[in-house]
C-alpha cells in the first residue's frame, strides 16, 4: 500500500450538485462499508446560519472564515443511518435544510478563507476503517488521494422534481419552476467561482443518475468501491 495523507485510511468520495442524489448514495454506501460518512455540504450551511445568527454580513470573507473556524458543529448519528445535527449546542437538523439557508451555504462556500478553515475539520472525519465524504469538491480538492471518486449528476429538470417530491414528502408545499430556479441559480454559482468550482476531478468516475434508480447508482457503486479496497 502506497503511504497517503490520512495514514491510508480509505476515502470514498461523492461529489455532484444538490440533487442528483448524492447524499443518499453515501448514506448507504457508508452504511454498507460499516465507514464514517462527511456530509460537506452541512458544514458550509452550519456556517452560513452560524453567521447569520451572530449578525454577521455574508460577505464580509474573514468574519465568515472566523464563524466557519470557531463554531461548534456536531453530528449525532441516531443509529439508523442518519445523522442529527446541532450547532453550538442547538439543535438544527431542520433548519440547515431550509432553501434560504442553502442559497447562503453557496454564498459563503464562495469564499477562499471559508474554505480554507473548513479544511481540517473535513479531513478530521478521515478515520479508520474509512470514510465516505459527499460534497462538491472532496475528490478534487479535499481528498485528492481518495481510492474511489464518483461524481454524480442528473438534469437540473430531473433534481428540481426529486426536490419537489422530497419537500412534499415531509408536507412542506413548493412551487416546481422555482425550485428548478433556485438549483439553476445555485449551479451557476457552484460551478462559476473562483475557489473549488464544482467540478470533477480528473480521476474521477462520471455517473449520471437522471433515469436510474438509486439502487442501482448505490449497487454500482458499492462494487467498485470493493474493488477499490481489495486491490489495496
Ligand atoms: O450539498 P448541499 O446542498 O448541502 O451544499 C450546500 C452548499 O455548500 C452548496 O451550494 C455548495 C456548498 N458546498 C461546497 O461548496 N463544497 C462542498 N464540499 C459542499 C458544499
Amino acid at each position: 500500500m502506497t503511504e497517503r495523507a490520512g495514514g491510508g485510511v480509505p476515502v470514498v468520495c461523492i461529489d455532484g450538485p444538490s440533487g442528483s442524489g448524492k447524499g443518499t448514495l453515501a448514506r448507504r454506501v457508508a452504511e454498507e462499508l460499516g465507514f464514517y460518512l462527511l456530509d460537506s455540504g452541512a458544514l458550509y450551511r452550519l456556517t452560513a446560519l452560524a453567521a447569520v445568527r451572530r449578525g454577521v454580513d455574508l460577505d464580509d470573507e474573514a468574519a465568515v472564515a472566523e464563524v466557519a473556524a470557531t463554531m461548534q458543529p456536531r453530528f449525532e448519528p441516531t443509529g439508523d443511518g442518519w445523522t442529527r445535527t446541532w450547532l453550538d449546542g442547538d439543535h438544527v437538523t431542520r433548519e440547515i435544510r431550509a432553501e434560504e439557508v442553502g442559497m447562503n451555504a453557496s454564498r459563503v462556500a464562495a469564499l477562499p478563507a471559508v474554505r480554507e478553515a473548513l479544511l481540517a475539520l473535513q479531513r478530521g472525519f478521515r478515520q479508520p476503517p474509512g470514510l465516505v465524504a459527499d460534497g462538491r469538491d472532496m475528490g478534487s480538492v479535499v481528498f485528492p488521494d481518495a481510492q474511489l471518486k464518483i461524481f454524480l449528476t442528473a438534469s437540473a429538470e430531473e433534481r428540481a422534481r426529486r426536490r419537489y417530491k422530497q419537500l412534499n414528502d415531509k408536507g412542506i408545499g413548493a412551487n416546481l419552476a422555482a425550485l428548478l430556479n433556485d438549483i439553476e441559480a445555485r449551479d451557476e454559482q457552484d460551478a462559476q467561482r473562483a475557489a473549488s468550482p464544482m467540478v470533477p476531478a480528473d480521476d474521477a468516475i462520471v455517473i449520471d443518475s437522471t433515469s436510474l434508480a438509486i439502487e442501482e447508482v448505490t449497487q454500482q457503486v458499492l462494487a467498485r468501491a470493493r474493488d477499490c479496497l481489495q486491490a489495496e
